[in-house]
């Protein structure tokens, strides 16, 4: 049985789209048009530093992106309100399915890891108000080492030197079909958390696992 899971953070393990409840509350009826475009930017904002070479941490793209998707759909954005819709990224809660899985896997034996590119403090402030700091051994960032965002090879090899094992000793777990087509560039054997039933990405790469969640994930381990 393979010992190791990694765990992609934002999408997989915590749902972004339950911010949407917070960006209503600032902006109603714009929810969840100003969530779904905060999140592309952010995402974006983290493929072009990487190939610009202008690494800038998560918190500060997370912020960068805000700002940009209020500004584009024209929504006023006021220094608190902005606060009060990036500190939500810290306490952004877990998919229900994450703890059981993770808590049924824990009980076999795997060693569950997290591996994101949001800050070691995102992401262990997530961990810990969603509650799932008694099923996870390591939070692992980009942050701390490689400063260059998924899907570069070198935050994947970060992963393998931190945890003192090939890829093949993994799986690599994520719903975002970058993150998998990068891991399994990099040699990890991948399962797709397909959650929202999206078409394959078009990247070369070919998960050893789809599930729809992570409750599928756990019952299919081996
Ligand atoms: C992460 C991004 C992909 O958690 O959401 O690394």
């Amino acid at each position: 049985m393979r010992q190791v899971a990694v765990f992609d953070a934002y999408g997989t393990l915590f749902d972004i789209q339950a911010l949407e409840g917070s960006a209503e509350a600032e902006f109603p009826g714009r929810g969840a048009e100003l969530v779904r475009l905060w999140r592309a930017k952010q995402l974006e904002y983290t493929w072009l530093r990487s190939l610009m070479g202008r690494y800038e941490d998560f918190w500060a793209v997370t912020r960068a992106s805000l700002e940009f998707a209020c500004e584009a759909l024209d929504l006023p954005l006021s220094g608190p309100a902005r606060d009060r819709l990036l500190e939500e990224f810290l306490q952004v809660p877990a998919f229900p399915d994450a703890p059981p899985a993770l808590s049924q896997l824990r009980a076999r034996g795997v060693r569950c890891c997290v591996f994101s590119n949001g800050t070691r403090a995102m992401v262990e402030a997530a961990v810990s108000s969603a509650g799932l700091g008694a099923y996870v051994d390591a939070v692992l960032s980009v942050d701390e080492e490689v400063r260059v965002y998924k899907p570069h090879p070198a935050a994947y090899a970060y992963v393998c030197r931190r945890l003192g094992i090939q890829p093949p000793q993994a799986l690599f777990v994520s719903s975002n079909g970058f993150d998998v087509a990068g891991a399994a560039a990099y040699g990890f054997p991948t399962a797709w958390v397909n959650r929202r039933g999206l078409p394959a990405e078009r990247l070369g790469a070919t998960p050893a696992l789809v599930v729809q969640d992570l409750l599928q994930l756990a019952a299919a381990w081996v």
